[in-house]
């Protein structure tokens, strides 16, 4: 008997970290935000996911394995990734009559992070983004990665922003139906390539509140939040692409840390209160405070997605300030596993993905 033939693709995406956040849904069904954000994509080296999705016509139901262990794929968000791939894949084979029916077959996605998943370091993001490409590619769609960003949205909305590389911004968009709340290269890595990103893994526990869920809560239930959105947000997407076309760390570092503190600041005004800093997260920000006014100048920008792990963003050309200063940090401080090494080894130095 002739083996089956298994069709299957492969691919892997990057972590991105925002530094201006996407916090709150205005269509969580669409999963359409509140307002804009932009971040940065960091080394695949460092931090991703691998994905790979395979269809035959024996397999009896979809599936997806995440580092081993089976996820369950029923919930809204998946499916509706799924459904809209498959509804590409029908269009490719109603045009094409010889290409081979792969949307009515099951499918099995076998993906891994090389990170802690759900521990604040954006794992759906590369998570997301990864099946949905990997999909795109098992099903030969002709998408661009601004299209496959409105499809990753629907996943995990910080997903759109991971399918490109550099610096990334995601547009809330004004339509109802979500076509343009899609993902967009600001610049590529190699504009501003000195930008390098130093990763404090404070705690590697899954967080407490996930930000699905956390968002909503303080939708409903802060006041700052509604200024966050309507005021100060808009402008700052404006400020920080200029920051970035510009190559001006000094605006990057302050818009980041501003924003950074500004989400963290609304968490803690929702009903009830949501921490995601601890005594470490803390210290990591007393730290980069006291390293830029030592050198009278933006040396680090940190930033905190919805957990305790700090980004800390830098030049190339300080990289021996900031690495000298948080090894004397972390050799110290409990929560970084105490010894020196043990610390430096968890503090990763990410490249920019290209
Ligand atoms: C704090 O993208 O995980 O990291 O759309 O509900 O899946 P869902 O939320 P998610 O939220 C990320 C929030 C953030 C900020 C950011 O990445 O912009």
């Amino acid at each position: 008997m002739a083996a089956e033939e298994i069709h299957r693709a492969s691919t892997h995406a990057p972590v991105n970290i925002a530094v201006i956040k996407y916090w709150g849904k205005r269509d969580p069904k669409l999963n359409l935000p509140t307002n804009g954000s932009i971040s940065v994509t960091l080394s695949q080296d460092d931090l991703r996911s691998h994905t790979t999705a395979s269809c035959a016509p024996s397999f009896t139901g979809d599936s997806l394995t995440l580092n081993g262990q089976a996820e369950d794929i029923s919930g809204a968000r998946t499916q509706a990734c799924l459904r809209e791939l498959r509804q590409l894949r029908r269009e490719v084979e109603a045009q094409d009559s010889h290409a081979p029916k792969l949307a009515d077959m099951k499918l099995k996605i076998v993906s891994e992070n090389n990170f802690p998943t759900a521990a604040g370091l954006a794992s759906s993001a590369a998570g997301f983004a990864a099946l949905v490409r990997a999909i795109a590619f098992l099903y030969q769609l002709p998408t661009s990665p601004t299209d496959l960003s409105r499809i990753a949205r629907q996943g995990s909305g910080s997903a759109c922003r991971s399918l490109q590389g550099g610096y990334v911004a995601w547009n809330k968009g004004e339509k109802d139906d979500g076509s343009d709340s899609v993902a967009y290269e600001v610049a590529p890595a190699s504009h501003w390539p000195d930008m390098r990103a130093l990763i404090l893994v404070a705690s590697s526990d899954k967080k407490d509140v996930g930000s699905t869920a956390g968002m909503q809560q303080t939708v409903a239930s802060s006041t700052l939040f509604q200024h966050r959105a309507n005021e100060v947000v808009p402008k700052r997407m404006h400020a920080m692409e200029k920051a970035i076309h510009d190559r001006d760390f000094e605006a990057f570092a302050a818009l980041s840390t501003k924003d950074s503190n500004n989400f963290h600041a609304c968490c803690l005004d929702t009903d009830p209160p949501i921490f995601y800093l601890n005594d470490t997260s803390r210290a990591a920000i007393r730290l980069c405070e006291m390293i830029n006014s030592r050198h009278d100048r933006s040396v680090c920008a940190y930033t905190f997605d919805a957990g305790p792990n700090a980004v800390v963003y830098y030049l190339a050309n300080d990289e021996e300030a900031v690495a000298g200063y948080f090894k004397a940090l972390v050799g110290d401080k409990p929560g970084w596993e105490g010894k020196r090494g043990q610390a430096i080894q968890a503090a990763q130095k990410s490249v920019l993905a290209g």
